[in-house]
């Protein structure tokens, strides 16, 4: 990348995994009124650094509640979670949201942008919480990567979907965090756009940072290193694509 973030801050965190991802027997159940809904069930999932892997499955599958645990959003109601070896899983909400701002990237499945700011100051605010000193370049660069060089005083509204999801990406990026997670990134995103969005992606991945991906399409799923496929909130396939690994330039969706 053109201009490189500065070094991540000294915590308590522990960081002797590198990017490493690791759920042991994790579940998450929800009391909805009397009747218990269980969203995720015994979860066994080990990620490296440098794994580019996506999550496939059904509407309802659990695919977002399995993400917001590893993003430190929510808690599992069984089981452990740890992030570069720092265990989550009993994080009270403070240790959780020091977790988020060191060691996760989150694109979510709606942009979650600043109204008020420009795509260039929600870029940069996404360096600003990580602690990243990559300054006003660093953001641009990012935002020229994502084909958005042109726009950078736009604010959210003057942006198209597409392009605001492109500006969430960026944003997410510019932490420098080593676990990027994204819900359904190129969900809003025509082709060409959308191909650029996972080839920058799968960078991430090139780089050292762990990258797990939510998709419903197994067009997508054929350019990962793993696919990890769940129904009714249970993993049923870890694996490499069926069919082998497709290069991003082969894909047609
Ligand atoms: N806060 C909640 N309270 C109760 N049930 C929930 C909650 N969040 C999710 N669920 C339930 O858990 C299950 C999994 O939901 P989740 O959002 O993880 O699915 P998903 O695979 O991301 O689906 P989609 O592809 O539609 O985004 C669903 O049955 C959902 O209704
Ligand atoms: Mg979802």
């Amino acid at each position: 990348m053109g201009t490189q973030p500065s070094a991540p801050p000294v915590t308590d965190l522990d960081r002797s995994t590198g990017s490493r991802v690791d759920l042991h027997g994790v579940g998450r159940r929800y009391q909805v009124g009397g009747t218990e809904v269980v969203a995720l069930r015994e979860v066994e999932l080990h990620v490296d650094g440098g794994e580019f892997v996506v999550i496939l499955g059904p509407s309802g599958s659990g695919k977002t509640t399995l993400l917001n645990l590893i993003g430190a959003l929510d808690s599992p109601t069984e089981g452990q979670i740890s992030l570069s070896g720092t265990n989550i899983s009993g994080a009270t909400r403070s240790r959780r949201a020091r977790i988020r701002r060191e060691l996760t990237s989150f694109i979510f499945q709606s942009f979650n942008l600043f109204p008020a700011l420009t795509a260039l100051e929600n870029v940069q605010f996404g360096a600003d919480v990580a602690g990243r000193a990559g300054g006003r370049a660093h953001a641009a660069d990012l935002l020229a990567r994502v084909g958005l060089g042109d726009r950078l005083d736009h604010v959210p509204h003057q942006l198209s979907g597409g392009e605001q999801q492109r500006v969430a990406i960026a944003r997410a990026l510019a932490t420098g965090n080593p676990i990027v997670l994204a819900d359904e990134p190129t969900g809003e995103l025509d082709f060409v756009t959308g191909v650029q969005i996972l080839r920058l992606l799968q960078q991430q991945a090139e780089a050292g940072r762990t990258v797990l991906v939510v998709t419903h399409n197994r067009e997508i799923s054929r350019t990962a290193d793993r696919v990890v496929e769940l129904s009714s909130g249970r993993v049923v396939r870890d694996g490499p694509p069926p069919g082998g690994q497709a290069a991003v330039a082969d894909l047609h969706w």
